[in-house]
């Protein structure tokens, strides 16, 4: 039987074959340390006290889940000392978070999702932690909230965490997407999923349909011929399913195909969209382009946006390619 190949020897083999400069092997063995931890505390649910409200709010101004506050410290914890992170930024922070000054400061900048559709925690339903790793600009100084707004095409790395049926690590440094699942006996994140691809074509579809009414044109247009299926202009049967935790939503996608939609809409059309561009519309749309897929806003391509704040919103439309570029035909032709 072929050995199992860790998340550890895959990085090392990375940094050999030039892909992961040693910098970013740690770090990234931290942020998989990290999320070890946090699996840990989602698997104990009620049993530790971890389900329902903090009674606090994050800077979106979003209640916090207990599991929120406490991923977000695991990961800051976690990620001060190693020397590899010249900051760190946070979907529940407001500002960016300081390399504490009695540790170096590395090269790179860290910002995540610490755990991505916290709705889903007291349901017991598959939630996640998503993280994207840029270089920072400027090594004379500490970094500010300008040297992260860099678009997504230069981030270096980007992954997932799901903590589900099983907890699984997908993770690309730029030579494809690649998945380990955690062997919970040996504490090993294992790679079992080399080189995931998303197939060009798809017939599933993953959208929040109670929004339809306040959809923009082109994407009512799109839906609606899902919809009609074998009877519409599309011929076949689509077929519909939505997790309402983006990265079980992704990780459907990238395992069997399908088009993920969170599209602009009248209700939310003043904060740009629904996802953050930065902790999870990015890193999502480098793991899908790694897959052979397509990540747009409908407008432009996700990964091209210039940010213009730490914690801006936008629409995402990624996936099977061909269905991506549908979408995006049908935004051109208004
Ligand atoms: O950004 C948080 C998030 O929970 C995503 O993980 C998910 O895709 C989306 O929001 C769910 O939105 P809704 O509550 O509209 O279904």
């Amino acid at each position: 039987m072929a050995q199992a190949v860790s998340l550890t020897r895959f990085l090392i083999e990375e940094q050999r074959a030039g892909r992961a400069p040693a910098d970013l092997r740690l770090l990234l063995d931290v942020v998989a340390r990290a999320a070890k931890t946090i699996g840990v505390k989602v698997s104990k649910g009620a049993l530790a006290g971890m389900l329902g409200e903090a009674g606090t709010e994050n800077v979106q101004g979003e209640a916090q889940k207990k599991l929120d506050v406490i991923a977000n410290e695991i990961l800051l914890q976690a990620n001060e000392w190693g020397g590899h992170l010249a900051a760190m930024a946070s979907e529940e922070l407001e500002n960016v978070h300081q390399i504490p000054c009695d540790h170096p400061r590395g090269d790179y900048l860290l910002l995540f999702d610490p755990l991505d559709g916290s709705s889903n925690i007291d349901i017991n339903v598959t939630v996640g932690t998503i993280f994207s790793v840029l270089e920072n600009p400027r090594r004379d100084h500490a970094p500010a909230e300008a040297d992260f707004l860099q678009p997504g095409r230069k981030q270096v790395a980007a992954g997932y965490v799901t903590y589900g049926p099983s907890t699984q690590l997908v993770l690309t440094v730029g030579n494809g997407v690649h998945a380990f699942t955690l062997d919970r006996e040996t504490g090993e994140f294992i790679h079992t999923h080399p080189f995931m691809t998303v197939p060009e074509d798809t017939r599933e579809f993953a959208i929040n349909a109670s929004n339809a009414r306040h959809w923009e044109k082109p994407v009512q247009r799109y839906i609606t011929e899902l919809q009609q299926g074998k009877d519409g202009p599309r011929g076949v049967d689509f077929n519909m399913r939505w997790v309402a935790s983006m990265v079980a939503d992704v990780h459907r996608v990238l395992t069997r195909g399908g088009i993920f939609l969170y599209p602009l809409d009248e209700k939310i059309r003043l904060q740009g969209g629904r996802l953050r561009l930065m902790y999870e519309a990015n890193p999502m749309a480098m793991l899908i382009e790694q897959a052979g897929g397509a990540a747009s806003t409908g407008r432009e391509r996700i990964l091209d946006l210039q940010p213009q704040k730490l914690h801006q919103r936008v629409p995402v439309i990624l996936g099977s390619r061909n269905e991506v570029e549908r979408v995006v035909a049908y935004h051109r032709e208004g």
